[in-house]
């Protein structure tokens, strides 16, 4: 099998289901070795099974390509270094880290309780920084053993994260902390040859399926089915070739047919006394500012 990633090996975290699957089969399509990683959980997280992982690691063998699962819990230390550790005993090296991995756990801030909170930024935050950290070691090694990598992190972001989502305080937070961990790993692993850009996606998944039911449907009537997760996959699978050469420290919305280049927070209007401002002057001349600036985005669930 030849391909956009012919010869390189690629970790896909929560590849059991949804997008990481999309992903993990697109990249063995293009001739990667993978690594299918999935704790196999429900939709909040909770319970846990093989089951999901091996059917992937099934279809891809089953179609002439190579991987292996790995059934770790991608938030746990041992989970993450244990998942690298898969990759190069199986191939002998990795190459691309894919971090998607995740669930909801969807409240109003009023009724969001502490474990509702500790899990969503568990998964997502913690369970992007771990498989990153580990990757990210080995990576070091190898420039500094004179081997310099090519190696490409696309983290799993989302529009909760960029724009805020109503009902998702949680997982908005976590999101947004993974737009700001790929910025830091960008500037800090780029002189080890380690590109690291962030998703946005939106697909039909069981994660979004119940909730946005009538806007993910398959169209009845066959032609371009715009809300399949395979849909998001060519982008992710360009990120994490070499292809992507110099692309690093951006976000991604990717959904249906498009993709868009999201330009982050950067400073707007501005103004400088060259002193202290009291405070009734500071909100005279915050309001002037704001009426300068562009308004932002709505939230998602607000309008
Ligand atoms: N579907 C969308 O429209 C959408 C939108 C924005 C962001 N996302 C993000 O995309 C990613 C994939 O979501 P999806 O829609 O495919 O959901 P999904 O539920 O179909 O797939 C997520 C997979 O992650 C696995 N998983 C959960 N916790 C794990 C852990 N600790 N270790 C290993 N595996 C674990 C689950 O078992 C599941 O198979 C998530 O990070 C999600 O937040 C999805």
């Amino acid at each position: 099998m030849t391909g956009l990633c012919n010869g390189r090996v690629v970790v896909v975290t929560g590849a059991g289901r949804g997008l990481g699957r999309a992903h993990a089969l697109a990249f063995a399509a293009e001739g990667a070795k993978v690594v299918v990683n999935d704790l196999g959980v429900g939709l909040d997280g909770t319970g846990a099974g093989a089951g999901p992982a091996q059917q992937v690691v099934d279809e891809i063998t089953a179609s002439g390509g190579e991987a292996v699962a790995h059934g770790g819990d991608i938030a746990t230390a041992d989970g993450a270094a244990s998942l690298v550790a898969t990759a190069l005993d199986a191939f002998g090296r990795l190459d691309t880290l894919v971090n998607n991995a995740g669930f909801l756990r969807d409240r109003m801030l009023v009724n969001l309780g502490e474990d509702d909170w500790d899990a969503v930024m568990r998964v997502h935050l913690k369970g992007h920084f771990l498989p990153l950290r580990h990757a990210a070691a080995y990576w070091r090694a190898e420039a500094k053993a004179g081997r310099e990598p090519v190696a490409r992190v696309i983290n799993t972001s989302s529009g909760a994260g960029l724009l805020g989502s109503v009902g998702q305080g949680n997982y908005a937070a976590a999101k947004a902390g993974i737009v700001g961990l790929t910025l830091v790993a960008s500037a800090e692993m780029g002189r080890y040859g380690v590109q690291v850009n962030a998703i946005a996606p939106a697909a039909r998944t069981r994660m979004t399926e119940q909730t946005f039911a009538e806007t993910m449907a398959a169209p009845s009537g066959g032609g371009f089915d715009a809300m399949a997760p395979e849909n998001v996959s060519p982008l992710v699978v360009w990120l994490g070739s070499a292809a992507s050469a110099c692309v690093t420290g951006r976000v991604f919305e990717a959904e249906a047919g498009r993709i868009t280049v999201m330009e982050g927070w950067r400073p707007g209007p501005t103004a400088d006394k060259g002193a202290r401002w009291t405070p009734t002057e500071a909100g005279e001349t915050t309001l002037k500012l704001l009426a300068a600036a562009e308004p932002p985005h709505p939230v998602y669930g607000t309008h």
